[in-house]
């Protein structure tokens, strides 16, 4: 089996959903944590009200992946924290997204004074927001961020990233992450503003944002693996990573595990299979295990090999 330990919390599984995918509906959430394989549920990112997101249709199945933009549909913060308060079988996580800094800091006064002990993430990096930039392409106000939240925030918190594409932005990010005790990062959120047409109609295939939406699923495997990889080199070993994008099979959470990553989480390829996939990504990642004579993760996680 593949228990793991991240931030002090017990993890039945390796594996998590990505937020936003079978994790909207307290149904939803149970599904998740009474699936087989799976090592707890993240909620879909709270805020502070319940949001009806975008207009119809806004998520779209691509050949090799997917391309969205919600707009944080959710059943607002009180509804998702209930939740996670409550006694669940496997761990939770919960997810929180401000739509603006104010909203941050109200939501994590309100998770420090509530009875919620376990880990919280917050989403620095929803694309979907009309007229609202992605927190973590802003460098200075994510560090002004950390630094208002640590001054007053306790409890187990992790943050939910975008993709970078640049190596300095990879030393310049985790310069300003090494300085907060956070627990975990999640590396990476969809890809941000891709574009999709159907040739037929010579459409946009969603109607939020004239058809820019985030790109999920197959085709983003290599830039969330960077993503990881990128981040393990350069932060401090006490924040885990959950490493989120791409996967569709055991190989890819091999990869993942190869980069660095503590948990694997699974958003297009969990949505198109349902929780199922769980148990086949165990048994495919267990085969090329005992292929290759591995006991234990921790035989070859992080440990990619150079060329
Ligand atoms: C949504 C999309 C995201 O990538 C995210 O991090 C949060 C919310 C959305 O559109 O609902």
């Amino acid at each position: 089996d593949f228990k793991t330990t991240m931030a002090s919390v017990e993890f039945p599984s390796i594996f998590l959903n990505a937020s936003g995918v079978n994790c909207m509906t307290v149904a939803e959430m149970d599904e998740m944590i009474n699936a087989a394989c799976t090592g707890g549920v993240v909620t879909k990112s709270a805020t502070p009200q319940q949001r009806e997101g975008n207009p119809q249709p806004r998520y779209y199945q691509l050949e090799h992946g997917s391309i969205n933009s919600m707009g944080l549909p959710n059943a607002g913060f009180p509804y998702y924290l209930d939740y996670v308060t409550k006694e669940h079988a496997k761990p939770t996580i919960l997810s929180v997204a401000g739509l603006q800094m104010s909203d941050n800091i109200e939501l994590l006064h309100k998770i420090q004074a509530s009875e919620y002990t376990g880990l919280t993430e917050l989403n620095l990096s929803c694309p979907n927001v009309i007229g609202k930039p992605q927190v973590a392409y802003d460098f200075e106000e994510t560090d002004a961020l950390l630094a208002e939240i640590f001054s007053f925030y306790t409890k187990p918190l992790g943050v939910k990233l975008p993709p970078y594409f640049d190596l300095v932005h990879f030393d310049q990010m985790a310069a300003i992450l090494n300085k907060y005790p956070l627990t975990h990062i999640n590396t990476v959120n969809s890809v941000g503003n891709g574009l999709w047409i159907d040739i037929d109609t010579e459409k946009v295939v969603i109607k939020p944002k004239q058809g820019f939406g985030g790109l999920g699923g197959a085709m983003i495997l290599p830039t969330a693996l960077a993503n990881v990889r990128a981040f393990r080199q350069r932060l401090n070993p006490s924040i885990k990573i959950i490493g989120t994008g791409g996967v569709t099979s055991g190989k890819d959470v091999f990869m993942h595990l190869l980069c660095g990553a503590d948990m694997v989480s699974v958003g297009t390829a969990l949505l198109h299979e349902g929780v199922g996939i769980f148990q086949r990504l165990t048994d495919e990642l267990a085969a090329i295990m005992a292929e290759k004579g591995y006991t234990s993760i921790e035989d070859f996680r992080g440990k990619v090999q150079d060329f």
